[in-house]
């Protein structure tokens, strides 16, 4: 049960930033690829094109780290006053070695302290309420958070059920104890590890170190039981995303924006359909981008960016690996 204690300092979204790499994969690439065609993948994703970090010696800290000067830039943040830098990734640069230490250091945040948070797509949404949590306990006042993912890197570009499906992106918020009455509001999160069989990179961890026969059977990369995945993701964001509406009075009347998770975009209207919001009232920018796992929402945030005014209430949905998942709303702090 997840509730929010009213008595403490509520904390607030107030800068954006994003960074996505300059190369496209459209459609028409990936069918000299693989065995495929733009209306396939239009009809049943509702993507056209994704960007890819190709340069082979950048890693997710390079788009990270792009995403928070953006954030700096158009707000004139210096980042000596940040307490944190949290990065949701599924893609660190490195294993052990936390991508989130590097970014701080690069960033110039040299009073902050720095973590990885692996939760799959639903990273950035787990990472929102740890950062939202740090600064209501009263002993951090800015939190950077940073959803950053190379899923380039993982993807096996030889299979036509992943590859069509994945980019690369990175977004930023800053999350700050705040006057203004608005930001974190309510969360409600889930999680069931039978899912794990249905979603995964198998070798390379504790269970399967990487070994010769790892890399021949190809458990390095990504897997998912697409038809599994999509038939829980639908079901599971429609329930926590109904129960976070109901239970905060929320309706198609008086929430100004859905943000979520960019899997599919048979999904993403799945969902809205079942919680009766029209497609104006829900951020899509999946055609661009593809899924780009932990930075789907910042990037949602950073596009809808000029849309959005102080009091606006947000629903927040994501689903992922694990399985992880979860719905929150949010009050919007500031003026473009
Ligand atoms: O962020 C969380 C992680 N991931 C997700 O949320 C993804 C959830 N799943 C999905 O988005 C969808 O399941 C996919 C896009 C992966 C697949 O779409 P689908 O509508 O579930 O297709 P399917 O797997 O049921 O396949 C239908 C047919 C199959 O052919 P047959 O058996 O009917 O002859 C597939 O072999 O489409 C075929 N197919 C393709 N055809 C052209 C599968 N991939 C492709 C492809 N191009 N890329």
């Amino acid at each position: 049960m997840n509730s929010i204690n009213s008595s403490l300092k509520k904390a607030a979204i107030i800068a954006v930033g994003a960074y996505v790499p300059e190369d496209k994969l459209t459609n028409a690439d990936l069918e000299k690829m693989v065995d495929t065609n733009d209306d396939w993948i239009v009809a049943r994703t509702g993507i056209k094109e994704r960007r890819i970090l190709k340069d082979p010696n950048k890693g997710t800290s390079f788009m990270a780290i792009e995403a928070a000067r953006d954030l700096f830039n158009k707000k004139n943040i210096n980042p000596k006053d940040i307490d944190a830098v949290i990065v949701a990734t599924i893609t660190p640069d490195m294993n052990v070695a936390a991508t989130a230490a590097y970014v701080a250091s690069e960033i110039g945040a040299e009073n902050a302290f720095g973590f990885d948070l692996q939760a799959a797509c639903s990273g950035f949404l787990y990472g929102m309420s740890t950062a939202a949590s740090m600064i209501a306990g009263g002993r951090y006042k800015k939190v950077l958070l940073l959803g950053a993912d190379k899923m380039s890197s993982i993807v096996d570009y030889t299979d036509r059920t992943t590859c069509i499906i994945f980019g690369d992106g990175a977004g930023a918020v800053l999350f700050e104890n705040n006057d203004s009455g608005y930001g974190w509001e309510d969360e409600y999160f889930r999680s069931d590890g039978s899912g794990r069989a249905f979603l995964n990179i198998k070798a390379g961890g504790s269970l399967f170190p990487t070994s010769e026969q790892t890399l021949k059977d190809g458990m390095h990369n990504l897997y998912q039981d697409g038809k599994t995945v999509f038939k829980y993701a639908v079901s599971e964001m429609t329930n926590v995303a109904e129960k976070i509406m109901h239970r905060n009075g929320l309706d198609a009347a008086n929430i100004a924006y859905f943000v979520p998770h960019q899997a599919n975009k048979r999904i993403i209207d799945a969902i809205a359909k079942r919680v009766n919001l029209p497609n104006e009232q829900v951020m899509s920018n999946i055609e661009y981008f593809g899924n780009t796992t932990a930075a789907t929402l910042p990037l949602l945030l950073n596009d809808y960016e000029s849309k959005l005014s102080p009091g606006d209430r947000l629903v927040f949905a994501a689903f992922g690996g694990g399985f992880t998942w979860g719905a929150a709303y949010l009050t919007w702090a500031y003026n473009n």
